[in-house]
């Protein structure tokens, strides 16, 4: 029977998981569709058995979506997805041209304010890009689609990152609050991983920043949330606790912390913290019963994630681990609440990771 039936590509593949994760979340998916097939392009006419076009690091088969549902206090689920626009050349992943020509074409249909993205643009901008991606964008996939970039630091190599996140905070008015950040908890182990900019509203818009703490313990966990306001650091905690199923270090995939900036704030304003659950677990069923957990215990309802994951694949949940990829929790304005980041494995799916227990002798 071959030939009969055309080989499904990336954006079929995509597309028909963010239709039925609409249906979930209640969205209109004429919107979202379009942005997906503007943002794959070219790329995403390409059939899956051909494999990816390029190696994008938004999600670990390399596929360059990945969706999230956002659970909210005092509203339903919002849908998000996690993109890359297609990279021109392969060898060049960290190359902005795609990424800004995707913004570009957008920016008017959806009134996108580029303002505090061209007050930074610069310094993340280089003609010998480092790194494994340059540009990603986050779009809420709420009526009116919100938009939010994440830019490299790394961009010019990791010993540049420091200054250059300095410098990026410094012109947008957060100077004084990412000193507090740097001197009371960061770590030399740490990584300044993704700066991100909301493209929507200024008077809103944040400004966020994200640190990877390899090797954390759960008192380096504690000491990052602590420095941001209104923060419990028990809550941060024992969030990574459960969802790890492990009291530290966090030597596998790192922890990630995220602090949010508003220009002319003394401190950060909000935290997150993001749990890559697939590498804490035996397999995705694991990974599925304790974000259920979680979900219960911050008052959400587990359904919509059952939903959520039956939308994105059909596969036993026990066949692989990482369809569940990272669990995240937020502290503070705007929105405090809870995500659950779902891959859409377009390319494979991670093998469920043995038991680490020690053998009987
Ligand atoms: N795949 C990368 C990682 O796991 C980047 C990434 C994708 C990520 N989605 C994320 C990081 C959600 C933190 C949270 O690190």
């Amino acid at each position: 029977m071959e030939g009969l039936m055309p080989a499904e590509s990336l954006v079929e593949h995509v597309t028909g998981q963010l239709l039925r994760l609409c249906r979930v979340t209640g969205t209109d998916a004429a919107e979202p569709a379009r942005l997906v097939a503007d943002l794959l392009g070219e790329a995403g006419r390409r059939a899956l058995a051909a494999g990816p076009a390029w190696s994008s690091d938004v999600a670990d088969d390399h596929s360059p979506v990945e969706f999230s549902v956002a659970f909210d206090r005092g509203g339903p689920p919002a849908l998000r997805l996690l993109a890359e626009a297609a990279v021109a050349d392969p060898a060049v992943p960290a190359d902005l041209t795609p990424a800004l020509a995707f913004l570009h074409r957008q920016a008017g249909r959806h009134r996108l304010d580029l303002a505090r993205l061209e007050q930074v643009r610069d310094l993340f901008t280089t003609d010998r890009p480092q790194g494994l991606f340059g540009m990603w964008h986050s779009l809420i996939l709420r009526d009116v689609p919100e938009f939010k970039v994440y830019l490299n630091p790394e961009i010019h190599g990791v010993a540049r990152s420091g200054p250059l996140v300095r410098e990026a905070l410094g012109r947008l008015g957060a100077g004084p609050a990412y000193r507090g950040v740097r001197e009371r908890a960061l770590r030399p182990a740490d990584r300044l991983t993704f700066f991100a900019l909301d493209l929507t509203d200024c008077d809103t818009a944040r400004i966020k920043l994200y640190v990877s703490q390899h090797d954390a313990g759960l008192d380096d966990v504690a000491r990052a949330a602590a420095v941001v306001p209104g923060v419990d650091p028990a809550e941060v905690t024992a969030f990574c606790e459960l969802a790890t199923g492990s009291a530290g270090p966090y030597d596998r995939r790192p922890i990630i912390a995220s602090y949010t900036f508003a220009p002319g704030a003394a401190a950060p304003i909000g935290y997150s913290v993001y749990v890559p659950i697939r590498s804490y677990v035996a397999d995705d069923r694991e990974a599925h019963d304790r974000a259920g957990a979680l979900l219960v215990r911050h008052g959400f309802d587990p359904g919509a994630l059952e939903a959520a994951v039956s939308a994105v694949s059909r596969r036993p949940l026990g066949d692989g681990a990482g369809l569940i990829a990272h669990v995240s929790l937020r502290v503070g304005p705007p929105r405090p609440g809870l995500s659950v980041y779902l891959s859409s494995e377009a390319y494979s799916v991670g093998a469920p990771q043995p038991l680490r227990i020690p053998a009987a002798s």
